[in-house]
């Protein structure tokens, strides 16, 4: 067994040069080995692709942190805790959290919700379509299907956007307004959750109250803390990811040109955008102790999972750094792996996608406003802060 080294990384990751571009210090990881130590990050980088699947299914490293954001905020929820409990709310929430589960989601819900936000930006030509489009969509979406009153989803928008901003920059300023936010949206939740009780409906809230009525082992405020995990999990990845796509498209207008001319490459497109430039780059898992990837790693040490490496590793993807739709396989890691892998994969894809193609069917002539468009830019969450782009009336 050998002991961990500590190279590359002495001046850290999280520097300027690296938010805007960080493939060249990944390739340089990759390069040093699997796994990575900074001194300066006090983190061990987890490099390649299969390091990181490896170490994403491996049952000593741990999601349980009392340091997680997330954690933090909710409490313990899906994405934060371990064994048992694990199982058992990852088979509570993983049926009301499943598109095929949600009636009417792809067929009415998307669309209609889609529809409307494009109607808003008729008559305008130019919009930022970070704020009135990628972040629109998954609200109006996810409100629904979490079974949010039509005139709480204003409030649960407010609640959202402190809580993602918390999630981008942990200030004890914004934690502060993301605690205030997720405590009035809690009890907002809590006299939802009273109204649907004697009858439970499809929504996300209904079906877990259903789970409940049937013998379940959980309680209102467990409930309420899932359901909040789904702004960070679901709401601040899918608004993310529909920004990038439209970023790389609006970068490369010939490939533009042929989704507007054949909407079915849209599928090869999300799932490449999804390697190419995802919305999450890392997560984070604590070590129990022991061997690791040959290494000798302390116990409770921080790992850093780098997804976004991974998805450049050229031991498994074809000229990594070319963005190409059309690759036969693209076995990405961009929803991570093992028992903690994503379990919104279904929806996220049918949403975005679905969002995409009728924005493209609707709206001619899409390009970037702005001569220097904001870039695709972050350390563990990556996308642009603004996109604003020209348009032809919509249809
Ligand atoms: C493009 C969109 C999305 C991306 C890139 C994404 C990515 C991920 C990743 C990387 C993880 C694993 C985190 C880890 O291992 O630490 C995860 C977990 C999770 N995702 Fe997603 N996600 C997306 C959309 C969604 C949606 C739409 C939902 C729900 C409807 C969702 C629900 C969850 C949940 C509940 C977990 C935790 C599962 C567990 O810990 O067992 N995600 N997601």
């Amino acid at each position: 067994m050998s002991t961990a080294t500590a190279t590359i990384t002495d001046q850290g990751l999280d520097s300027r040069e690296f938010r805007l571009d960080p493939y060249p210090a990944y390739a340089r990881l990759r390069a040093e080995g699997p796994l990575v130590r900074s001194e300066t990050d006090r983190t061990y980088y987890v490099t390649t692709h299969r390091a990181v699947g490896a170490v994403l299914r491996h049952k000593d490293a741990s999601v349980e942190s009392p340091f997680r954001a997330s954690r933090v905020l909710f409490g313990r929820t899906v994405m934060d805790v371990e064994g048992t409990e694990h199982a058992r709310l990852r088979s509570l929430t993983g049926r009301s959290f499943a598109a095929p589960a949600v009636p009417g989601h792809l067929e009415e819900l998307v669309p209609g919700a889609v529809h409307g936000v494009i109607d808003a930006l008729a008559g305008r030509g130019r919009a930022d379509f970070v704020a009135d489009f990628a972040n629109e969509v998954p609200i109006r979406v996810m409100s629904r299907i979490i079974g949010v009153r039509a005139e709480d989803v204003a409030a649960f928008q407010s609640c959202t956007d402190a809580v993602i901003a918390y999630f981008d920059s942990a200030t004890p300023e914004r934690r502060r307004s993301a605690v205030t936010a997720w405590a009035g949206m809690r009890a907002l939740l809590h006299r939802r959750l009273d109204e649907l009780r004697p009858a439970p409906d499809g929504s996300v809230i209904g079906q877990l109250l259903a789970a409940t009525a049937e013998g379940a082992e959980v309680g209102d405020d467990e409930i309420v803390r899932q359901i909040g995990l789904l702004i960070p999990a679901a709401i601040d990845t899918s608004n993310r990811l529909l920004a990038n796509v439209l970023h790389i498209l609006c970068s490369r207008p010939e490939l533009l040109r042929q989704a507007y001319a054949e909407p079915a490459l849209l599928d090869g497109i999300v799932e490449e955008t999804l390697r190419f430039e995802p919305p999450i780059h890392s997560t984070v898992r604590i070590w129990a102790g022991g061997e690791l990837l040959g290494t000798d790693v302390p116990r409770g040490s921080l790992l850093t999972v780098l997804l976004g490496s991974a998805n450049r590793d050229p031991e498994v993807f074809t000229d990594p750094d070319v963005f190409d739709p059309r690759r036969a396989a693209n076995p990405h890691l961009s929803f991570g792996a093992g028992r903690h892998q994503c379990m919104g994969r279904r929806m996220a894809l049918a949403e975005v996608t679905t969002a995409l193609r009728i924005l493209l069917e609707r709206c001619p002539g899409l390009r970037f406003a702005e001569s220097r468009p904001d870039p695709v830019e972050g350390f563990s969450f990556r996308s642009p802060a603004t996109l604003v782009l020209q348009y032809g009336s919509p249809a």
